[in-house]
């Protein structure tokens, strides 16, 4: 089967998960130049700028599950609070070139209903892409298992850059986050021609514990090589419907 072209893109890049935050905004603008674009989870961080919005004939609409979020949101735009895995507004079908989400499909609950929803809501020939952690990175399994009052301070201490004002932490479920055959052909039953996992390899969780961060460093570049995509920390997945 012939590559989609925005799979091929995204299969260009080097495949370290600093590449994958470098190169997400870059990735998405091209496929949505002079499209009709849904963001998922957009919440008070939306992807785009009014300017970027304006300077590449973007036609945005934004989504959360919070109306608090999207309160938020420095955007005047068209705004659809909904939880994605649940019932979608009827003027949401059919409707989108592309849907795309950032951080958020590991807070969704039941994500074969979320990309049913996705398929529901993108016009014939659509793209989703959704940019995710993958769980068994260590934090994020760490993050799965610990209760939210534990995790929620840890995470605040190591990672200075997170405040609960600015990118607070969402409760994560990890469901289908997850790089397997199993994922994707559950995913493609959900009305998609094809569903592609790339993977990204490392994380900037150690960057405050130096000792920890050069060991994790050496086991990422090893894993990496070797190509051992369970073991990645973030994922692009691309639905093609
Ligand atoms: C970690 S934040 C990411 C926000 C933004 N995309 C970013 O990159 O900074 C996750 C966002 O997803 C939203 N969210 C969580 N579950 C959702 C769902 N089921 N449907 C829609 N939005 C959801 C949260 O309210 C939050 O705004």
């Amino acid at each position: 089967m012939k590559r989609h072209s925005l799979h091929s893109k995204i299969a260009s890049l080097d495949n370290t998960s600093s590449e994958a935050f470098k190169n997400y905004k870059s990735i998405v603008i091209e496929q949505s130049k002079g499209k009709t674009v849904l963001e998922i989870g957009a919440g008070r961080q939306p992807l785009f700028s009014p300017e970027e919005l304006v300077q590449y004939e973007i036609n945005y609409v934004g989504n959360d599950i919070s109306q608090v979020e999207l309160d938020a949101m420095p955007l005047a735009v068209p705004k659809y609070v909904f939880d994605a895995s649940k019932d979608v507004p009827a003027d949401c079908l059919d409707r989108f070139d592309f849907i795309f989400s950032k951080m958020v499909q590991e807070h969704i609950e039941g994500t074969p209903r979320y990309y049913q929803n996705l398929a529901k809501m993108l016009k014939h020939g659509g793209v989703a892409l959704n940019f995710h952690p993958v769980l068994y990175a260590f934090p994020f399994v760490i993050n799965r298992l610990m209760p939210e009052r534990l995790s929620d301070p840890l995470l605040y201490a190591l990672r200075t850059d997170r405040t609960r004002m600015r990118n607070p932490k969402f409760p994560a479920l990890y469901d289908h986050c997850v790089i397997s055959r199993k994922v994707r052909d559950n995913l493609k039953g959900q009305d998609f021609s094809e569903v592609v996992q790339i993977p990204f390899y490392g994380h900037g969780y150690y960057k405050s514990l130096p000792m920890i961060r050069n060991i994790h460093r050496r086991i990422t570049d090893f894993i990496r090589s070797k190509g051992v995509t369970v073991m990645a920390s973030f994922c692009y997945t691309l639905a093609i419907k």
